[in-house]
């Protein structure tokens, strides 16, 4: 064994030489292969299957790494990371085991699911990109990476930028909505802060951009179901973000569950090897989703043997929990159904994901226990995750300036909502801990003390129906109170009494949104509406404060209710944050991401649509026959794509554009006067979309192309503008060529996808 550590230390020498880093120069490049290169000569096929191999962790005990599943897997070469173990002590263990108890001494990948926040909480991801504030979103990504990497954890499973238009998909909670543009800035500012100096330092972590491709369109919103796209539809909308991921240089991928044109994505050519990896030079390395491999004979394709093969030759170089690399591969490349230059190729891109993260040079770069006590929810990244939290919140309502309410007087808080700190974080908080945060009354006592009273009741569970309930507790939470409807209502009724003011603190468990939590009704549960009833109808002022995952229907809500703020999960620090903008300390300023349809039944609706031969005149609400509407329902959401209100009011005018031609290697500037016209200071995002009029291809109605989030004082104007180039008119045509096309254009401006003002010009 001394002899192997020893031939190990000198690897590890060696390797100390480069820096620990994403190689940026050609001579580090060349040290980084020579590197591998030198290990790989030395490597035997089970060392190399090894590397391939991410099982999960959940078995450990801290101090017992030695004796569990885990750890003598690694000891026996067959581990080349594992997820979701957390503590820097428990993780050095582990590593120690492959470090220095097999015979190369290869350090493993410790990864996890950090989705938005580690223990300090961010937003959930669909709330964050309704701040619009990327400075915002990439913070959040890097105290994200801080607190992780203080933890042991390398590799964080995340940006998640799954376009998606259909909020029945639990799983739109995790990505940024619906439009290709923004999902980009978002994706590209998310690799920013996890990746931070390029993996330099040991407080940056690698991102896996996921799911690869399109699992943001699962048909009927039901998760883990079939994807059938066009390719127009893939290189122009969804593949956005993703490629802007990869271009920001985001270390690794994760493929997707579904089907893309027939083929699992795990197993899929085309989309790893010839879009991935040559279109768009991604040099990272691909992993599966959880047990992706395994399920290919589940959709009806091969059997595990014939699958690995298969995911390794597409370009899958790492397979996440479905045991196909490490137990059947050797078999088929005895079989010659595999060769060992296909095995190679995904070995080296692990062990080039080892060498990125500095891991060769120190295998226990993340494994400071001092920094772990350090630098983990500090009043500093509390106060960051507060801030960003109050900014995602989205004033969807506010009839005769109902909010802010005044810090004085009684105030009821009533709902399923209004005592659970457990459902503020949100879906996919691994490493949160609960007791750590506040309820939103904890939120609403401290904010009030001293100058008002908050009354409290929970008014109605959150489905009158325990086994719809039970459904989202499925981690444990046990939110049920046994008391009939009635009883709860009754004490509702008479807190509300006392009151002088409701918030209503209502709408589903964090866990109703996420992955496996698809629903086909969207409305607030009869249960909690007939509690927004009584409240209602006892004439007092009622601000619905609504906890969601995803769009939610709130048609009723927004006829009936004066005030509606929706907080999505907030995170951590949620409790704050919702007090805050309740109670007028922030002025709400968050925008939507994606479309709040009137009813389930337009789903599929999103702003970015295309025409149709017989659109709908737009000034005519009555239905109207042979046109593409509906008899039942209007074509457009409750609330569109971009809106959100704030306490003061903001007006547009002078659209203008310097030029109404553009040159082919030009460029025209586009500008709009925003005015706060309101009593607050506030912040407004300007929102800037182009239609092309006509294309090769259809082109959509609009599509977002500029924003930019400004700070007005009451009474201040700002210019803002957009500066047009023929690259921001580009599109992959039916050849899938990236061209913009000369002819006629719209730009609008306005602050919504609505609202808009226009003006036309020309790409000569
Ligand atoms: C399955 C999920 O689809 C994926 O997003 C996640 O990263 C893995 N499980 C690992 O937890």
């Amino acid at each position: 064994m001394k002899n192997i550590v020893a031939i190990t230390s000198s690897l590890l020498l060696s390797a100390s030489v480069a820096s620990a880093a994403i190689p940026s120069t050609p001579a580090e490049k060349e040290k980084m292969d020579k590197f591998i290169s030198e290990l790989m000569s030395r490597m035997t096929l089970d060392e190399k299957l090894g590397q391939l191999n991410l099982p999960p962790s959940d078995d450990i005990v801290t101090g017992q790494t030695i004796n569990s599943n885990i750890g003598a897997a690694v000891a026996a070469g067959q581990v080349g990371g594992t997820f979701n173990i957390k503590g820097a002590a428990k993780i050095r263990d582990l590593q120690k085991i492959a470090v220095e108890n097999t015979r190369l001494g290869i350090p493993l990948l410790f990864g996890m699911d950090v989705i938005h926040g580690y223990e300090t909480i961010f937003p959930i991801p669909l709330g964050l990109s309704c701040t619009w504030d990327m400075a915002a979103v990439e913070q959040s990504a890097r105290i994200a990476a801080k607190e992780m990497s203080a933890a042991g954890v390398c590799w964080t499973f995340s940006p998640m930028v799954d376009i998606s238009r259909d909020p029945r998909w639990g799983r739109m909670s995790e990505g940024s909505g619906e439009d290709p543009y923004l999902g980009s800035e978002v994706a590209r500012a998310m690799v920013r802060g996890y990746q931070g100096d390029n993996l330099k330092n040991n407080d940056e972590v690698m991102a896996c951009v996921k799911h690869f491709a399109l699992y943001g369109a699962s048909e009927s919103g039901r998760d883990y179901n079939t994807v059938d796209m066009s390719r127009g539809r893939m290189y122009n909308e969804y593949f956005a973000p993703y490629k802007a991921a990869v271009d920001a240089g985001a270390g690794s991928v994760m493929s997707s569950f579904n089907l893309v044109d027939g083929i699992p994505a795990t197993e899929n050519k085309w989309l790893l090897d010839d879009v991935l990896r040559r279109q768009w030079n991604f040099d990272g390395f691909v992993v599966t989703d959880y047990g992706s491999i395994g399920e290919v004979a589940v959709h009806g394709l091969e059997n595990l043997p014939d699958a690995s093969v298969r995911s390794l030759k597409a370009g899958t170089d790492m397979d996440m929990c479905s045991f196909g690399f490490i137990g059947t591969l050797k078999q088929s490349l005895d079989e010659g159904k595999v060769s060992m230059a296909d095995i190679d190729k995904a070995v080296r891109r692990v062990l080039e994901a080892k060498y990125r993260l500095g891991l060769f040079d120190n295998p226990y770069k993340y494994n400071d226990v001092a920094r772990e006590k350090r630098d983990i929810y500090t009043a500093e990244n509390r106060a960051a995750a507060r801030a960003i939290a109050a900014k995602s919140f989205v004033l969807l309502k506010n009839e005769d300036e109902v909010l802010p309410l005044a810090k004085k007087g009684k105030i009821a808080l009533i709902g399923p909502m209004a005592n659970s700190a457990v459902n503020m974080p949100g879906t996919w908080s691994v490493a949160a801990d609960a007791k750590k945060y506040k309820s939103l009354r904890q939120g609403f006592e401290d904010a009030l003390k001293g100058k008002a009273e908050v009354l409290y009741a929970k008014g109605s569970n959150l489905y009158e129906d325990a086994a719809l309930e039970a459904a989202c507790e499925v981690f444990g939470h046990d939110m049920r109170d046994p008391r009939s409807e009635q009883e709860l209502l009754d004490e509702a009724l008479r807190v509300a009494a006392d009151a002088d003011v409701i918030v209503a603190a209502m709408g589903e468990a964090s866990e109703s949104s996420g992955e496996s939590s698809s629903k086909t009704d969207l409305t607030l549960p009869d249960t909690q509406r007939r509690l927004l009833e009584a409240l209602l109808a006892t004439g007092k002022p009622v601000v619905m404060v609504n906890f969601s995952g995803r769009p939610t229907v709130m048609t009723w809500e927004s006829e009936n209710v004066p005030a509606i703020l929706n907080v999505w999960f907030g995170g951590s620090e949620a409790a704050d944050a919702i007090a805050d903008v309740v109670f007028g300390d922030v002025n709400p300023s968050g925008k939507l991401t994606a479309s709040m349809p009137y009813n389930v039944g337009q789903v599929p609706v999103y702003y970015n649509h295309f025409n149709t031969g017989r659109p709908k005149d737009p000034n005519d609400p009555s239905f109207q026959k042979y046109r593409s509407n509906y008899i039942d329902s209007p074509n457009e959401p409750l609330y569109p794509f971009g809106y959100g209100l704030s306490y003061t009011d903001f007006g547009y005018s002078d659209l203008r554009l310097d030029s109404s031609e553009l040159a082919a290697d030009g460029a025209i500037t586009a500008s709009v006067v925003v005015t706060n016209t309101g009593k607050r200071a506030g912040d407004e995002v300007v929102q800037f979309y182009i239609r092309d009029l006509q294309g090769s291809v259809a082109r959509p109605v609009k599509e977002l192309k500029h924003f930019e989030r400004i700070t007005l004082a009451p009474g201040e104007s700002r210019t803002v503008e957009f500066r047009i180039t023929p690259e921001d008119l580009k599109f992959y045509n039916y050849d899938l060529e990236f061209v913009a096309e000369p002819g006629e254009f719209q730009i609008m401006a306005g602050p919504d996808s609505r609202r808009l003002l226009t003006q036309p010009f020309t790409l000569k």
